[in-house]
């Protein structure tokens, strides 16, 4: 029973997830996977940071190359964010034949291609299932779950602090600027918020959703996006008076080979199930030419349900590497890209 040795890119609000789950989960986890699966070191910015979770101190590296390349290392967890330097990390690792978990929609929406197409040429897996709407595998689903259908639509509440925001200022006449700082501590929203409040996080979501969905390759760019700044108490109120709940919405549609993203603050009658979605969770529909109409439902940001999904990633790069099949293609962009433009 060879240990599986694991770097860990970052220890905040995801990380600290991580290792908790891996820690007390981990007779569970050995059991299925049979290996014991073992969080080595983990890369912090600062080491003197007092932490919620306890870890000796021989275990946090300010530097990541301690990581990357060690030898011993077969998974990196990247949950640190931004682009640089996770990006020249990730991709280092890769160069080193390392599999690849991450949470970091900001990459795999602008750099994924990239980062698959390295992984793929090193026979590696690369996972993201927290990247979109965190405890909810969605992910999974869309690659595997809908590989039999057509997909024309994708719908949904895919950003947690936006939702936890508009459901405070809804129900409790809360002030945006509270709430949001209330999201921040909770450790829901990005470590700059304005991705979140200005759509552009659940921007790079549907772009990463549509991309699976449709086959195709869609990019930050191909994405409309309003976010939710102006969006002010009298105008939700005044939402509530006609029934209407206002969501942050994201939606991908495919018609006739044409896709259009979208995501914009959108009226939702209070009769949709939408509009009940509240907090921190999210809900996402996916509508199938075979299968009609399916919802998805959980929490969409946060410690635990988005450790959840970076886990399971784990064990799905522990099963590979148990059956020698890492760096299979599990989705291949196959259409090409034709979006439709605004006189369509
Ligand atoms: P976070 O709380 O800000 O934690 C980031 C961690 O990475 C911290 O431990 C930080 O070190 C470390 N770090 C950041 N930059 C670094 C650098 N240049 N060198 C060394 N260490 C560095 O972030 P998070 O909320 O866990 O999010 C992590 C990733 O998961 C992001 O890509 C985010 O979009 C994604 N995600 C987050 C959630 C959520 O609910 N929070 C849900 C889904 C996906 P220190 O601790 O020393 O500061
Ligand atoms: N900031 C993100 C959100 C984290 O609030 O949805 C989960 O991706």
């Amino acid at each position: 029973m060879e240990t599986i040795n694991v770097g860990l890119l970052g220890m905040g609000t995801v990380g600290t997830g991580v290792l908790r789950i891996v820690e007390a989960f981990q007779d569970d986890l050995q059991k299925q996977v049979g290996s014991p699966i073992h969080i080595g070191k983990v890369l912090v910015q600062d080491k003197s940071k007092a932490r919620r979770y306890a870890v000796g101190a021989e275990r946090l590296t300010e530097d990541a190359w301690e990581i990357v390349n060690d030898p011993s290392i077969d998974v990196v967890v990247e949950v640190m964010g931004g682009i640089e330097p996770a990006k020249s990390y990730i991709l280092a690792a890769l160069d080193q034949g390392k599999h690849i978990v991450t949470a970091n929609k900001d990459l795999m929406a602008l750099h994924g291609s990239e980062i698959l197409a390295k992984a793929a040429e090193r026979s590696c897996d690369v996972f993201y299932e927290a990247s979109v709407a965190g405890g909810i595998p969605i992910i999974r689903t869309l690659i595997e779950g809908f590989s039999s259908d057509r997909i024309t639509k994708i719908m949904g509440i895919v950003n947690g602090t936006t939702n936890y925001i508009l459901t405070k200022m809804s129900q409790e006449g809360a002030s945006y600027e509270d709430v949001l700082k209330e999201a921040q501590e909770l450790g829901y929203a990005e470590s700059d918020p304005t991705s979140d409040v200005e759509g552009l996080d659940a921007a790079r979501k549907m772009a990463i959703l549509g991309t699976l969905g449709f086959h195709t390759s869609l990019e930050l760019a191909d994405v409309q996006v309003k976010g939710i700044s102006q969006v002010s108490k009298e105008d939700i109120q005044y939402g509530k008076s006609l029934g209407y709940e206002i969501k942050l919405l994201g939606i991908a549609e495919s018609q006739d080979g044409m896709i259009s993203v979208g995501v914009q603050p959108t009226m939702v009658k209070k009769t949709h199930p939408l509009a009940s979605v509240g907090g921190v969770f999210n809900a996402v529909y996916v509508y199938g030419e075979a299968v009609g109409e399916t919802m998805f439902y959980g929490p969409g940001a946060g410690e635990m349900p988005t450790a959840t999904s970076v886990v399971a990633d784990l064990v799905a790069v522990v099963k590979n590497l148990k059956l020698g099949v890492n760096g299979r293609k599990m989705f291949v962009p196959y259409k090409e890209k034709k979006l439709k433009t605004a006189d369509q």
